[in-house]
C-alpha cells in the first residue's frame, strides 16, 4: 500500500507530497535541524566528500527543497548545480537563501519532477538526492529518469533515512521517530500529518540491499550502501 501524507484526501501521492511541503516550507529548515539535532548537516557532508572525488562540473540536485544539499555540494567545486523540486513553497525559500548568500551564479533552482526530467540524455556529471527518493510517487521511474540524464561514467549519490537494526538503537530510534518527532513536528509546522508521514514513509521505504537491488535492476553499476549513525541514514552510490 502506498504511504501518503493525507490519508483522508484523494489526490495522488505526488500532489499530496507537493501540498505537504508547500505547507511546511517556511518551518522546514528549522524543523530539519531541530529534529535531527543537526546531524542532517553531517550526513550531507559525508555525501559531499564522495561527490568531491568525482570532480563533477555539472550537478543535478533532485528534490532540492530549500537547497541545503545543493549549497553544501558547492564544496565539491562544480561549475554549476541545478536543483529541481515539485514544491513551489520549498523552492521559494531556497531561492531566497541562495540570493542572500550571493550564490545565484552557481546554483539555479527550478520546478521539476524527478519522474519527467526536462533535460536531455547524458547531461550531468553527477545526480544527487537527499531525503527525496522516499517521497517519489514511482521510485523506479524517478531513478530511471535520473539514470537517463547522467553522463556515462556519471555518479549517483542518494541520502535517505534507513532503519537501524541493532539493539538498543533500533528501540530508541523507533520510540523517538514514532512518538517525539511527530509531536514536535506537529506543534512547530502546524501540519497535522507531515511528521506522522515521515516515520511511516521511512518504514515503507526499501532500504539497504533492497534499494541497491533496485539501482542494479535499473542499470546502475558499482552500487553501494554506506550506513551512517547506527543505520538511521544511509548513503547509496552508483555509476552509469
Ligand atoms: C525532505 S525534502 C528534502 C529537501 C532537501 N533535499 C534536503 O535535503 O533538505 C523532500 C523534497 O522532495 C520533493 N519531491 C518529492 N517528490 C518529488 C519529485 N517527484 N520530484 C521532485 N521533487 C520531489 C519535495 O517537494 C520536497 O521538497
Amino acid at each position: 500500500m502506498k504511504v501518503v501524507p493525507y490519508k483522508d484526501q484523494k489526490g495522488s501521492k505526488k500532489e499530496q507530497v507537493a501540498d505537504m511541503f508547500n505547507n511546511i516550507s517556511k518551518r522546514y529548515d528549522l524543523l530539519n535541524h531541530l529534529l535531527s539535532m543537526g546531524i542532517d548537516i553531517y550526513w550531507r557532508k559525508q555525501a559531499v566528500k564522495i561527490l568531491k572525488k568525482h570532480q563533477p562540473e555539472l550537478v543535478l540536485d533532485i528534490a532540492t527543497g530549500t537547497g541545503d544539499f545543493a549549497i553544501q555540494a558547492l564544496d565539491a567545486k562544480p561549475k554549476k548545480i541545478i536543483g529541481v523540486d515539485i514544491s513551489e513553497g520549498m523552492l521559494a525559500v531556497g531561492k531566497e537563501k541562495i540570493k542572500k548568500a550571493g550564490l545565484e551564479d552557481k546554483i539555479e533552482l527550478r520546478m521539476g519532477d524527478s519522474e519527467k526530467l526536462l533535460f536531455e540524455d547524458n547531461k550531468f556529471d553527477a545526480v544527487i538526492v537527499s531525503f527525496g527518493v522516499r517521497n517519489f510517487e514511482n521510485l523506479e521511474k524517478g531513478l530511471s529518469d535520473m539514470f537517463r540524464v547522467l553522463k556515462p561514467g556519471g555518479k549517483l549519490i542518494v541520502i535517505e533515512f534507513s532503519k537501524p537494526k541493532v539493539f538498543p538503537m533500533k528501540q530508541l530510534y523507533n520510540f523517538y521517530f514514532k512518538n517525539i518527532l511527530p509531536l514536535i513536528g506537529k506543534i512547530i509546522s502546524k501540519d497535522q500529518s507531515a511528521y506522522t508521514y515521515l516515520p511511516e514513509s521511512v518504514n515503507a521505504f526499501p532500504d539497504g540491499e533492497k534499494f541497491t537491488g533496485i539501482l542494479d535492476k535499473i542499470g546502475y553499476k558499482e552500487t553501494l550502501c554506506k550506513p551512517l549513525t547506527f543505520g538511521i541514514c544511509s548513503i547509496y552510490t552508483g555509476s552509469k
